[in-house]
């Protein structure tokens, strides 16, 4: 027999994710008129930063999309998921921003995803903060880092990249600067708990601040809710409350907390490659082709 039962609640829910699965399926994703550069930032910590970096990048480049992730937290945690070295031996993009380093010299090939791309961090990015006060153009040196290597790429005949994600340490320090100066979008995760919306206002005033007086073409394009968990009535509070303050900027996609999703880093890979067909990989395809279409 045929027939969907959906006369359990995990048989619906399975029947959802089937009929999400099926939109999904065989849909070839745009490629943006010019390469669209995010900005995945929230200065309070733990809030799916990294993990949508990666998950989404992983997600537009298995779409055949050409993907550069920049990981500019000195924890790393990015180059960790895409399973690119960064022991302190590295050339990462400390030597980029600090040493001129050129960005084409410390890209990496991603193992698990073809077209996936990723700049390293390594620890010694912990003292960039400090080493960048007094460095010249302290703001504007991922960006020009970012404009000689896609100049480099075309030079070499190579193929434009179509999105850069760069994952932002929790903090509003030059290196998350650095970040806002280099994209057009800035990305927010939302994790969906009760202080999620505290220290937003802050995030947003600096945003102002970038937008007056160091790039005015930066736009708080997209916001994700993350770690959202069905089963409470304050995940759903904190999710209606945030698509009321910001009803353009939502994605409908919503990213379910999932274990499958916090342990694909520990096997250096995203949930994308680590389960594909778990709940929270659904999701993540479901942002990411939601971002695309909005190009
Ligand atoms: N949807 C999810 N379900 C379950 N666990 C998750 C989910 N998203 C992220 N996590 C876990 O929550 C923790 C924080 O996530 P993540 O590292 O992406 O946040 P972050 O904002 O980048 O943190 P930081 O501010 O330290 O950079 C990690 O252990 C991660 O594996
Ligand atoms: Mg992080």
């Amino acid at each position: 027999m045929d027939a969907i039962d959906d006369s359990t609640p995990l048989a619906r829910e399975l029947a959802n994710e089937n009929r999400r699965r099926e939109k999904l399926s065989g849909r070839t994703l745009p490629r943006p008129r010019a390469t669209r550069v995010f900005t995945v930032s929230n200065q309070k910590g733990g809030v799916g930063k990294t993990t949508t970096t990666v998950n989404i990048a992983a997600a537009l480049a298995a779409a055949g999309l050409n993907v550069l992730v920049i990981d500019i937290d000195p924890q790393g945690n990015a180059s960790t998921a895409l399973g690119v070295p960064h022991h302190a031996e590295v050339d990462s993009i400390y030597d980029v921003l600090i040493d001129d380093l050129p960005l084409g010299q410390v890209v990496a090939q991603c193992p698990d995803v073809s077209n996936l791309l990723c700049a390293p961090a390594t620890i010694h990015l912990a003292g960039a903060e400090i080493e960048l006060v007094s460095l010249v153009a302290r703001e504007q040196r991922l960006r020009r880092a970012i404009d000689v290597y896609a100049r480099e790429r075309a030079e070499q005949g190579e193929e434009r990249l179509d999105y850069i994600f760069i994952d932002c340490p929790p903090s509003l320090g030059l290196l998350t600067v650095n970040a806002f100066v280099a994209a057009q979008e800035v990305l927010i995760p939302i994790q969906c708990e009760y202080y999620a919306l505290e220290g937003l206002s802050q995030l947003l005033k600096n945003i102002e601040m970038i937008q007056k007086h160091l790039n005015a073409e930066l736009v708080v394009s997209t916001i994700l809710l993350t770690m959202y968990d069905g089963r409470t009535n304050l995940a759903a509070q904190v999710a209606s409350e945030v698509r009321e303050h910001f009803p353009k900027q939502v994605l409908k996609a919503v990213i379910p907390r999932s274990v499958r999703i916090s342990e694909a880093p520990s096997y250096q890979q995203t949930v994308m490659t680590y389960d594909p067909s778990s709940s929270g990989a659904l999701s993540y395809l479901e942002a990411a082709s939601e971002i695309a279409e909005r190009s």
